[in-house]
């Protein structure tokens, strides 16, 4: 018996892990209502990294369960989310879906598109975006105590980026003006050969912002 299984139900895809009493992961950005009308009032610390405005070009390269996405294309940007997993591109895709047929959510999923690809290579063939987002798996003890309910299931599932520093060094040679990076809090600058040009730090997260 495997221990991961994806499978489909009435309400949407699940993926389950049959080793953990915890409830499937299902992506369902309804649940992300409230964090929605709280980025509204730009508190979220994404907000403050990214400053998103209506048309903000925006290339989500770790698109994750998507939740950082919907955030920027709730406040107006254009996001183009790249997920390398098949398994959670399949499950993003069906949430992308669900959210297009919702009444508050319509709007902000038309402007979400989504690849299933190596960020690396899909950097080098786009025209480049306003924005480049990040926010791999790091491998920290620190994160994993952080990271609650569904990203649990995402930890489990997928295990670290072990590459993402590649994937930076790949964002940062593209040329592109504007990088920020989420990482855990109080660590230090990720990257050895290029200083953040500015960092936006909480109890809960910190951002690098690189500006080129
Ligand atoms: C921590 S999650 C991102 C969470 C996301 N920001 C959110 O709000 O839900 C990191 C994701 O990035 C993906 N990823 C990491 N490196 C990637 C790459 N080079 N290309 C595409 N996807 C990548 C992983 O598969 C994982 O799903």
């Amino acid at each position: 018996m495997s221990r991961f299984k994806l499978y489909r139900t009435s309400v949407g895809l699940f993926l389950e892990d049959r080793y953990s009493h915890q409830k499937p992961l299902i992506i369902d950005f309804s649940r992300i209502e409230r964090r929605l009308k709280q980025a509204g009032r730009r508190t979220e610390l994404l907000v403050q990294a990214v400053k998103p405005r209506e048309g903000l070009r925006i290339l989500d390269c770790t698109a994750g369960l998507g939740n950082d996405a919907l955030i920027l294309a709730y406040l107006g940007c254009e996001v183009t989310l790249i997920e390398r997993s098949r398994v959670i591109s399949y499950l993003l895709e069906d949430a992308i879906l669900r959210a297009r047929a919702h009444h508050l959510l319509s709007q902000t999923a038309e402007r979400i598109e989504l690849i299933c690809a190596d960020s690396i290579s899909v950097l080098a063939s786009r025209s480049l975006p306003d924005v480049v987002y990040l926010d791999p798996m790091f491998p920290s003890k620190k994160s994993s105590a952080l990271v609650k309910g569904s990203m649990q299931v995402l930890q489990r599932y997928l295990g670290p980026d072990l590459d993402s520093e590649k994937l930076l060094d790949a964002v940062l040679q593209s040329g592109v003006k504007k990088t920020v990076v989420k990482r855990p809090p109080r660590t230090s600058d990720w990257n050895s050969r290029m200083r953040p040009t500015q960092v936006v730090e909480s109890r809960n997260a910190r951002f690098e912002i690189y500006f080129q």
